[in-house]
């Protein structure tokens, strides 16, 4: 969402100290050539560190690539792959998830009402992650989420007669969807009904636990003991537990609330909350309206963990997690057994953060025992070095400055205001952290940094300024521990167009050259390594900024990278291809693959978002203008999806 490009963080800058430093390093980078600086500290085969030419290697002399074709970049409203794949649609708004026999029908004139609405899948797909059932590979649940909505598409005549009625469809359209899929013949899809199938929306009731459930900063009228929280929204990326449940991240959640009266508070500020909202919910649901319910707010921007194994069960915000505009929420285990937790915080110069657990896992744990590792641990935030040799800073009340003084009177305030106990530890400013992802072989972590335009100074782990395309950053833990105190860092690829002349905006993707557009990208933020340890790239650059032939020139620095599209990359070489193209005004978001890797999940997100205006939502008596993906003229309106993509003789995708 184009609001994260707002900095609200009037923190300090870097240190001198760390301003020498960095100098020193950049002096390094230019020494190498951008290309050779990228592969230096993990010491990639495939490319010599110290060789600036290594940039410019041919297409064909890469070396341990995926077997697929690079495909072009593409400005067609459809999907692209690669020759010898296929791709169908699994999921789209509005279709009944199987909650129940004879749900209603999704009508293309969006006339479905609220409650058809909490029975369907909700819009704008965003993070999902499969949890097989049995061990034959033919079943699994599906659990989804959805991120916004497009009040011009929902609504026949828009935002028109705005009422409690459609306040209550925009609500039943956010959150949350668990389904259960079956596979025939290498084909997936949506089992209906189904025992499983069930609907979480922003007005489910959910449970609030950890260091700030029960806390006077998150009680309100209507739950004076701050146990209950009333639904979740905004819900971004997620996670997967060792244990079989879901986490799914609550970002924008600021931008439901609008305070009627009164200055926002300086919490409230450096949350992003404003005096209005373009979903006007608290023009109906006064909760929304900070200025009448001043806590209410503090119940969001939490990290929310659903088990899609049971659907009667509550889902429980894990405040221990902090409360920030969280992406995803990347879990492993520390060599101990300890639960490690990496988080982004999608907004410029906000910052990186882990979680490390008190308890252990052990391996049968029940889900609900599991679950309350989440609830007693320790929230950190990353400092990166100018030298490459990042630490992680405890956010503990009581210790360096997080005390009374400076605002926190116990862990529970330091929780709520999670950004601001960041500032005291001096965290580093990132480009806006969208996802971070775990290698599955290796004690090393990737993160992407989407992009920041406002960026006026660089430094270490953000190498250009401005930064319009982005950069995805790695790290490795000290001891191959996740737990550790320390890591060593680098960036692994600075996004953009290789042909740029400004060096702000081009990019160092090995193998690019005038002859190689194979790779070229912006705005990384799907970020997901596959069970052999190839990475997979899911690019969002908004829709502001996409160029279309309908707008040329505008937006023509975009053009080199048509529509959004997701990539894989070797992280050992650092080579990258393009494998998707998505339809027009579309990001691409959500990815998991089936335990077979002969099925690749991803979701296409707001197909036909407007690309000509400064709003999220359609028009809403021209729903079509941009896109008629996935159903085509027939269809009436375009629709976030879920894809299911296959090799057509059925192989391991990718491969
Ligand atoms: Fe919802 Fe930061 O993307
Ligand atoms: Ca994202
Ligand atoms: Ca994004």
């Amino acid at each position: 969402m184009s609001a994260d490009d707002e900095i609200v963080n009037p923190s300090h800058g870097p240190r001198f100290t760390d301003l020498l430093a960095l100098a020193a390093s950049r002096r390094q980078l230019l020494k190498l050539g951008a290309a050779g600086a990228a592969l230096a500290l993990f010491g990639r085969s495939g490319a010599a560190a110290d060789a600036p030419a290594a940039a410019a290697a041919p297409a064909a002399a890469l070396a341990g690539l995926p077997g697929f074709t690079a495909i072009a970049t593409s400005t067609e409203d459809t999907v692209r792959v690669p020759p010898g794949y296929e791709w169908a649609v699994l999921t789209r708004w509005g279709d009944p998830v199987g909650a129940q026999a004879g749900q209603p029908r999704w009508r293309s004139d969006a006339g479905n009402d609220a409650a058809e609405q909490a029975l369907q899948f909700g819009m704008h797909h965003d993070g999902m992650a499969l949890f097989p059932l049995g061990t034959d590979g033919t079943r699994a649940l599906l659990a989804l989420n959805h991120e916004y909505v497009d009040h011009g598409l929902l609504f026949a005549d828009g935002m028109d007669g705005w009422s409690a009625a459609k306040v209550a469809k925009s609500m039943a359209a956010h959150g949350v969807s668990v389904v259960e899929l079956v596979q025939a013949d290498g084909r997936w899809s949506v089992v209906s009904p189904s025992q499983y199938a069930r609907r979480i929306t922003a007005a489910t009731p959910m449970r609030l636990a950890g260091p700030a459930a029960g806390h006077a900063l998150l009680a309100t009228a209507a739950d004076p003991q701050a146990q209950t929280v009333l639904g979740t929204f905004n819900n971004c990326a997620c996670g997967q537990t060792p244990w079989g449940t879901y986490l799914s991240c609550e970002e924008n959640f600021n931008g439901y609330f609008a305070r009627t009266a009164g200055e926002p508070t300086a919490l409230e500020k450096r949350y992003g909350i404003k005096d209005k909202s373009d979903y006007r919910w608290h023009e109906h649901e006064p909760r929304f309206d900070p200025a009448l319910h001043p806590n209410e707010a503090h119940r969001f921007g939490w990290v929310v963990e659903i088990d899609p194994h049971d659907p009667a069960a509550v889902p429980v915000k894990r405040t221990a997690l902090g409360r920030f505009k969280h992406e995803n929420a990347a879990v492993t285990l520390a060599a101990d057994g300890r639960v490690v937790v990496y988080l982004g915080d999608d907004q410029a110069n906000e910052y990186l953060y882990r979680y490390v657990s008190k308890g252990r896992y052990t391996p049968g744990m029940a889900r609900a025992a599991a679950g309350a590792l989440l609830d007693d641990g320790i929230l950190f935030v990353a400092h990166f070095g100018a030298d490459g040799h990042g630490e992680w800073r405890a956010l503990v009340h009581g210790r360096d400055g997080l005390d009374a003084g400076n605002g926190f009177a116990d862990q529970a305030e330091v929780l709520v205001k999670t950004r601001l106990a960041a500032d005291v530890r001096g965290a580093t400013k990132l480009d806006r952290t969208e996802w971070v992802a775990i290698h599955p072989g290796r004690a090393e972590v990737a993160v992407t940094l989407t992009n920041n335009s406002g960026r006026k100074s660089a430094d270490a782990a953000d190498p250009r300024a401005p930064n319009p395309h982005g950069h995805i950053l790695r790290w490795r833990p000290d001891g191959a521990d996740h737990a550790a105190d320390g890591f060593a860092w680098e960036v692994f690829v600075l996004a953009g167009d290789p042909q740029a002349e400004d060096a702000s905006a081009r990019g160092n993707q090995p193998g690019l050259n005038a002859a190689n557009t194979d790779a070229a990208f912006s705005s990384p933020d799907g970020l997901a390594f596959d069970a052999r340890g190839l990475l997979w790239i899911e690019t969002d650059v908004s829709t502001g900024k996409l160029w279309h032939p309908q707008l040329a020139p505008k937006q023509g620095a975009y053009q080199v990278f048509g529509n959004n599209q997701l990539l894989v990359a070797n992280p050992d070489t650092g080579e990258i291809r393009r494998f998707l193209t998505g339809p027009v005004g579309c990001e691409l978001t959500g990815i998991a693959f089936s335990p077979d890797l002969r099925t690749l999940f991803v979701n296409i997100q707001h197909p036909g978002e407007p690309l000509d205006a400064n709003t999220e939502f359609n028009d809403p008596t021209a729903p079509q203008r941009w896109s008629q993906w996935p159903d085509g003229p027939g269809g009436g309106r375009p629709r976030s999806a879920t894809l299911a993509i296959r090799r057509t003789d059925g192989g391991p995708v990718g491969s």
